[in-house]
């Protein structure tokens, strides 16, 4: 039990959103309260354009700049807050999935204009397998909305989620006049374009029946306000902190980031509410933070910009105990010991090589190969950290070796960029076909323009028409057996040689099901942690 106060000062988070409902923004915006960033717009620059959906060029610098908002970590009254930056464009969702194995909880963005969009949709059911612990700000309140009301019941039904609101708009749009906080029953007043770091001061109140209210927004809003906060006592139970943490509700809060209106309140409630470095379950046991012991996982990977070189930067999560400069450690797959010289942080957004760090924190590993995600670092034991799954990919291709000469740089290639995460590769014996599965369709540009620029190989893609790769288990070896030969051809191997089913519709697979009872199909290639669980 070291190192307990580092670890409870620690807020190790990430920003997620639907595409343009302003976690960009948000970011932004909790950087300037920090003292991490002077100028607004310089985690914009993150952002891949709408328009860059094709141009490799914007791609490439992007991962460039990338590397430097993976991780923004500042100090904000006592704690040290890590935000873990997620892709926005949904073709990189499951680079966004990754990362949230890395965080202790999440603060997710919706637009009041269109409400819960189909990305949110999809974040939130990673956060529930997880049980990540879930902050909702509802963005853009400068324009009109849906009814809070209607927001929430949205939120409820498509997130299944219960709400708690902590602070309730008056008005929207451009009758918006600011947010009464339920949680400490203080009135902010909105003042538009007022981008600053310091919010205007909340006005404190004695309670809802406070004359100031009147005074303050009008009669009639005051009055609203009054019978909207009698509603949401009488619908909602009290806020409570246990349920929270739990991932069975969460607390909301209404505010426009662009207008730095509600950040305040949202990041002086995230310090005091969301979970310091928590527990991570291993397939063994229970790893706690405050262990004397270093352990960590990598859950990104990131390749070096310059093509001559093929250094990469692992994103290293640590669990438990102290990490520090040169010592060694052991890489647990490759049963190696290992130091590292140059390890760095990411304060202020710039690169630091630091000499030590504590559970919470995320360190860059500078790497020529050794790790793949989800590898474990230890100080000896044979720990494997769990909950680090592969997704079921959504789009697939063969990949087609156009260079006959160049065969070994494109394997070479197409391995380690699938162990980077770029995209996940499925090999079938029936062949010997590479069928490469992504999430967008952007990732197939990415990875023939990477696999020719740093491996010097051609490649096209065959467009495959299949539904869903699924994992398939079995209790019964001599079933899954039957099952593997009698589908020979829709069966490939994931990175770790398990076996995958290929399903060309969702009627093939219900088929399949129903014809081999005994086997189990998972979306996620979580199913170890999963069979141990049932
Ligand atoms: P993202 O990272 O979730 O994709 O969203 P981002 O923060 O980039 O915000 C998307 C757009 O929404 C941006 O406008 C941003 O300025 C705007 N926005 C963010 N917060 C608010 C808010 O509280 N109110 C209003 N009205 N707009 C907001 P854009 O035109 O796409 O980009 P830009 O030209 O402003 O950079």
């Amino acid at each position: 039990m070291k190192y307990t106060e580092e670890i409870a000062k620690r807020r190790t988070f990430a920003i997620i959103s639907h595409p343009d409902a302003g976690k960009t923004t948000l970011t932004e915006k909790l950087l300037l309260f920090g003292g991490a960033i002077q100028i607004a717009g310089a985690v914009k620059s993150n952002k891949i354009k709408k328009s860059a959906t094709s141009d490799f060029m914007e791609i490439e610098r992007q991962r460039g700049i990338s590397v430097a908002t993976s991780v923004m970590s500042f100090e904000y009254n006592q704690c040290l807050i890590n935000i873990l930056d997620t892709p926005g464009h949904k073709d990189f969702a499951e680079d966004t999935y990754r990362t949230l194995t890395a965080v202790d909880s999440v603060i997710l963005v919706v637009d009041c204009v269109k409400g819960v969009e189909q990305q949110t949709e999809r974040l939130m059911e990673v956060c529930r397998m997880r049980h990540t612990p879930v902050i909702i700000f509802i963005n853009k309140l400068d324009r009109d909305g849906k009814d809070p009301f209607d927001l929430l019941d949205e939120l409820e039904t498509k997130l299944s989620i219960h709400t708690r609101p902590l602070s309730w708009p008056i008005n929207m749009g451009t009758h918006f006049k600011g947010v009464y906080n339920l949680f400490n029953q203080t009135l902010r007043l909105f003042v538009p374009g007022l981008q600053t770091t310091t919010e205007e001061e909340a006005i404190s109140i004695s309670g809802l029946n406070d004359q100031t209210i009147d005074q303050e927004v009008g009669a009639a809003d005051a009055s609203r306000l009054r019978a909207d906060v009698e509603l949401i006592e009488s619908i909602y139970e009290p806020f409570n902190m246990e349920l929270y943490r739990d991932a069975y509700l969460a607390p909301v809060f209404f505010g426009s980031a662009i207008n730095n209106f509600g950040v305040k309140e949202l990041l002086d409630t995230f310090i005091e509410i969301a979970p310091p470095p928590q527990p991570r379950p291993t397939v063994t046991r229970t790893v706690k933070p405050e262990e004397d012991l270093f352990s960590g996982f990598v859950f990104k990977i990131h390749a070096n910009l310059d093509p001559k070189h093929r250094d990469r930067i692992a994103f290293m999560r640590i669990c438990s105990g102290k990490f520090e400069r040169n010592k060694f450690y052991h890489h647990v797959r490759s049963d190696k010991d290992i130091r590292f010289s140059n390890p760095t942080s990411f304060m202020a957004q710039k690169k630091n090589v630091i000499d030590d760090a504590f559970p919470g924190d995320v360190v860059g590993l500078y790497d020529s190969g050794t790790f793949k995600i989800g590898d474990t670092l230890t100080e000896g034991e044979n720990l494997q950290f769990t909950g680090i799954p592969s997704f079921s990919p959504e789009i697939f291709r063969e990949l087609i070796n156009e260079d006959p000469m160049k065969f070994k740089q494109l394997e070479k290639g197409i391995q380690q960029l699938t162990e980077e995460g770029v995209a996940q590769l499925f090999t079938q014996p029936v062949g010997n076909k590479k069928i490469v599965g992504t999430v967008g369709d952007l990732q197939f540009e990415v990875l023939q323009y990477r696999l020719m620029h740093e491996y010097k190989a051609a490649c096209s893609f065959r467009h495959l028409d299949l539904y869903k790769a699924f994992w398939v288990t079995s209790d019964n070896p001599k079933k899954l057996a039957e099952f593997l030969q009698r589908k020979a051809n829709y069966i490939g191997y994931d990175k770790d040689n398990n076996p995958v089913f290929l399903a060309q519709t969702a009627w093939i697979l219900d088929t399949a099901k129903r014809d081999y009872p005994e086997v189990e199909f998972h979306t996620t290639s979580e199913f170890a942690a999963a069979v141990r669980e049932n």
